[in-house]
């Protein structure tokens, strides 16, 4: 699985958004250390802000499968038709939910913001540092 193939797989992902309110559909691919992938997509309500995001979805099928870390990689595609078509980054609840599935594992995962013409690449320790997660608790 490279980066192309899991970038694929977010746009794949976004195909299956349910965003009727923003029109704004969004594709999100997690890449495992054993090198499986998780997908997730934007699922949106008639009570507006109980939207979930992609980034949001897929861990929560992750987890639902019953993992626990090892995230190495997470790809994230939105419209080229919006946003002039710029990579978009996960929103800051995202951060957070993707923080939890990272930190159980010890991982710092590369993030890839899809655009309709670049890639932006950074880390999550780079887009939420000094999280809170669960070694904080403990
Ligand atoms: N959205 C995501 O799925 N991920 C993000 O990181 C940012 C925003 C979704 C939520 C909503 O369905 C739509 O994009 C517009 O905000």
């Amino acid at each position: 699985m490279n980066d192309s193939e899991l970038i694929e797989a977010a746009r794949a992902a976004a195909r299956h958004s349910y965003s009727p309110y923003s029109g704004f559909a969004v594709g999100a691919a997690l890449l495992f250390e054993d090198r499986s992938v998780v997908t997730g997509t934007n699922i949106e309500n008639a009570s507006y802000g109980l939207a979930l995001c992609a980034e949001t979805v897929a861990v929560a099928n992750a987890m639902a499968d019953g993992r626990r870390g090892g995230l190495v990689a997470v790809a994230v595609t939105g419209p080229a038709d919006k946003g002039g078509g710029e990579p978009i980054t996960p929103c800051g609840r995202c951060r957070q939910v993707l923080n939890e599935l990272a930190q159980l594992g010890g991982t710092d995962p590369r993030i890839l913001c899809i655009g309709a013409n670049e890639v932006h690449e950074t880390t999550l320790s780079a887009l939420l540092p000094d999280a809170f997660g669960p070694a904080s608790l403990s």
